[in-house]
């Protein structure tokens, strides 16, 4: 596995994959490699003859009093797992070389979702999120690019601007990984105390209650919304930040479940915030798919 810092070196290293016929499987990360990077590098190898993966704590995507300086940080033990995983490059740039002039002028403007849920809590974020992912996938150029699902948001915002602004990559969503008790797995993990690693599992345990209460056909978006923030706020060293059923498609607030809906919940656990997230199990009424089947035969 090749390391670089050099943006151009990357930028030429992943184009002679593509001119020696490779497909140039990209994964950008902030580093503090986990096994649901793993899944992420493991999904890229699986695909693409070229694997590039990125580390770098972008600072334009924390808010002030947020954890950029407290961010895991751990170049070594990455750059053994990144080659243990079977990368052929690393990109590892600096910020000075990411950003010569400082916070750039130019930045990519998330739209209206990038305002709400994170967005709303981290004001800013996805501006800074979709800034760099712009400048990461430029330089990776054509290919894939693997992100994972417990970012949904992050995800369906990198989807948009990639179908928006013509960024000539396939965007690959990767399922969460999570610990036997639920937790996704996440770099902030590392930070939590003993006490809250055992509270942080009232994230996946919400949203088993909201998945359960689907599947019993509760359609009130309401009453998965109450249930949630019950759990969670039956965990005392727990403190919400929201919980949402959106429409799985547009990310608009559910009332009514009425198709595919995700259900989403961040939380503090001391001084770390984790977020989480399922696709809710749907099945149409039997009223729907005989409604659809006559529609069909009138066809
Ligand atoms: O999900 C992350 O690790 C980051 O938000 C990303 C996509 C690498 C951009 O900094």
């Amino acid at each position: 596995m090749e390391l670089t810092t050099s943006a151009d070196r990357f930028r030429a290293t992943c184009s002679t994959a593509r001119q020696e016929g490779s497909i140039v499987g990209f994964v950008p990360t902030m580093g503090a490699l986990h096994q649901g990077h793993g899944r992420l590098v493991a999904a890229a190898r699986r695909e693409c003859g070229f694997v590039a993966l990125s580390i770098f704590v972008n600072p334009f995507q924390f808010g002030a009093g947020e954890d950029f300086s407290s961010y895991p940080r751990r170049l070594e033990q990455d750059s053994a797992v990144a080659a243990s995983l079977g990368c052929d490059v690393l990109f590892v740039p600096e910020e000075r070389s990411m950003y010569p002039q400082g916070r750039p002028t130019v930045t990519v403007d998330p739209g209206p979702l990038g305002e709400r849920l994170e967005g709303r809590s981290r004001p800013g974020h996805f501006r800074g999120v979709l800034t760099v992912v712009a400048k990461l996938l430029n330089l990776a150029g054509h290919g894939r690019a693997y992100f994972g699902e417990k970012d949904a948001q992050q995800l369906v915002l990198v989807r948009r601007m990639v179908e928006d602004l013509d960024i000539p990559v396939e965007v690959v969503a990767v399922p969460v990984v999570r610990e036997i008790d639920g937790l996704a797995l996440s770099s902030r993990n590392v930070r939590l105390s003993m006490q809250e690693r055992e509270a942080a599992p009232a994230l996946f345990d919400a949203l088993t209650i909201a998945a359960q209460l689907a599947r019993a056909g509760e359609r009130d978006a309401n009453v998965l919304r109450a249930q949630m923030a019950r759990r969670i706020g039956a965990e005392p060293i727990a403190k919400l930040d929201y919980v949402a059923i959106v429409d799985d498609a547009t990310w608009e607030d559910l009332v009514t479940i009425e198709g595919p809906a995700r259900a989403l919940v961040a939380a503090r656990f001391g001084s770390t915030r984790l977020i989480d997230n399922v696709l809710l199990p749907w099945e149409p009424s039997p009223a729907a798919v005989q409604n659809t089947s006559s529609d069909e035969e009138r066809r």
